[in-house]
């Protein structure tokens, strides 16, 4: 079997909360599975070789007008099909027409009691009452004929149904939420028992099958790829490396935005480790110019997207005849920037914007992936760990972590406070239990006192966070000590500063960076 012919589980997205959630924890349970928008014709979806469908959640009423519906013809594919809420009523009115789905008779959100009926199948193995998690106003009322009700719950008269023979199944509550109690064992019986899918997909599969995918696009032609030095960039570069070797040239672009040494060990990294043909382009000077007076975080992010494209260009015109541009797009880079469902809440400036004025096509090998599932690739790869668990850094650098203008004398702060927190998380032996930490130059000044001096300092913000798949974040229970030796190393050894605060605000209500 070769890796193009591994399971694949396609989720439609109907605008869900949780929708990419699902289809990670489908590759959890060892089956490939991608994101598509939930009104794909069904010839494209057949297209894709899916071997199962799941419908996600969605904030739609199935019955208003314009409410998004899969392509009716999806259903005559033969393929099985998991319902889950929003798409669970989407079934039921498909196969029970009107009157199978209540308007916000009862609904739900948070925990709720589920009572199987039918221990077997989807429950196969697990008791026969347990906690699910809902979150949902309209309910299933009716089960549609031809279906057969499983569970009921106290927000639900008709939490899970199926139709066996078709392998179609419908559940009111979510299984890929970690509060449903037995929802990975839920998501194993469809896959494995239900649908007969092995669990034989795994990094090694992705990166033949991606290696595959890369190459038939690019064919023979030269690709472009910038790299940050993150995680993300290193390993759609090192894959891509891997599909066309030397056609590929790696530019980073040294904005003077990046942490301590950053640049410098970048270098090293990709000149050590990997036989890759890399420029690195001086930009410093033309990016602060570029940010001299802007205060706005969306200007900054902006200004600092269209210089990336400006030394892009430029570059592409010195290597000539290349039609593609890697990135190192994840997943929660996509639903950030916003995917048609969901609200914009930043720019990340490396989604959207460069190939139309560069007439480049965009390679994106990892756009499915969360950064836990990116980090598992680039071992495959055999990158360093170095570069694997480096905690990320925004394409706009220390432009958003610095409030307000970005000054030379800012930068100095940022980078020196940032080099302390993280030898002193690392002494602790906290570098990997932390997602990301890092220190915030504002623009406060206060009064302090030291020797026997007024000061009139900055104030620097640390900021640590724990989170899973970046979509949220807690902050990061450190301990005092850390905090307090971290504290008195930034004021003591980083000129301009008499003041450190540590925030505690997860996400949401806050993003992680502050700008
Ligand atoms: P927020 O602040 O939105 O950040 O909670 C989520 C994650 O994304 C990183 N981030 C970016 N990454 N380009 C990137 O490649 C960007 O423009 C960008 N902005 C934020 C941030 O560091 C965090 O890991």
């Amino acid at each position: 079997m070769t890796a193009m012919d591994a399971d694949k589980v396609l989720v439609l997205d109907f605008g869900g909360q949780y929708t990419h959630l699902i289809a990670r924890r489908v590759r959890d349970c060892g089956v490939y599975s991608e994101i598509v928008p939930g009104d794909s014709p069904a010839d494209e979806i057949c297209s894709r070789g899916p071997s199962a469908l799941i419908f996600s959640g969605g904030p739609g009423n199935v019955y208003a007008g314009g409410a998004p519906r899969p392509d009716p013809d999806v259903f005559s594919l033969g393929l099985p099909i998991l319902g889950i809420c929003y798409g669970h009523q989407l079934i039921a009115a498909h196969f029970g027409g009107c009157g199978c789905v209540n308007r916000g008779r009862r609904g739900g959100y948070g925990r709720v009691n589920l009572q199987v009926d039918e221990p077997t199948d989807l429950f196969s193995g697990l008791p026969e009452q347990m906690e699910v998690w809902v979150s949902h106003g309209d309910v299933v009322e009716e089960v549609p004929e031809s279906f057969v009700r499983l569970a009921g719950s106290e927000s639900s008269a008709v939490a899970a149904m199926a139709r066996p023979e078709r392998r179609i199944y419908g559940v009111q509550f979510h299984p890929e939420v970690r509060h449903t109690s037995y929802g990975r064992e839920i998501l194993q019986n469809w896959l494995h028992r239900i649908c007969g899918l092995s669990a034989d997909w795994n990094m090694v599969s992705f990166v033949d099958e991606a290696v595959e995918q890369i190459r038939r696009q690019i064919g023979d032609g030269r690709a472009i790829c910038g790299l940050s030095g993150g995680v993300d960039s290193s390993v759609a570069a090192a894959l891509v490396h891997r599909a066309i070797g030397e056609r590929l040239t790696c530019v980073f672009v040294d904005h003077g935005l990046h942490r301590r040494d950053e640049p410098e060990l970048v270098r090293g990294m990709f000149a050590g480790h990997m036989d890759i043909n890399l420029v690195s382009v001086d930009a410093r000077e033309r990016f602060l110019s570029a940010l001299r007076g802007v205060t706005d975080p969306e200007e900054k992010r902006r200004r600092v997207g269209h210089e990336f494209i400006s030394v892009f260009e430029e570059q592409a015109r010195v290597l000539g005849d290349l039609r593609f541009l890697v990135q190192g797009t994840i997943y929660p880079d996509v639903v950030e920037s916003g995917t048609g469902v969901s609200a914009v809440i930043k720019s990340h400036h490396n989604v959207g914007g460069l190939p139309e004025r560069m007439e480049l096509e965009l390679v994106e090998p990892l756009r499915d992936l969360f950064k836990d599932e990116v980090r598992r690739v680039g071992e495959e790869l055999g990158l360093t760990e170095d570069i694997l668990w480096r905690h990320p850094f925004p394409g706009p650098g220390l432009a958003v972590r610095i409030l307000g203008e970005v000054t030379e004398e800012k930068l100095a702060i940022a980078r020196g406070a940032d080099a302390i927190f993280e030898e002193e998380i690392r002494a602790a032996d906290l570098y990997r239990d932390v997602w990301q930490s890092f220190a915030v130059v504002t623009d406060l000044r206060s009064v302090g006192v030291m020797g026997d001096d007024r000061t009139y300092g900055r104030t620097v913000m640390l900021r640590a966070v724990t989170s899973e798949d970046v979509m949220t974040a807690e902050w990061a229970r450190l301990p005092d000590d850390v905090l307090d030796t971290a504290a008195r190393r930034i004021v003591n050894e980083v000129r301009g500063v008499n003041r450190v605060a540590y925030d505690i605000t997860s996400k949401p209500p806050g993003t992680i960076e502050w700008e």
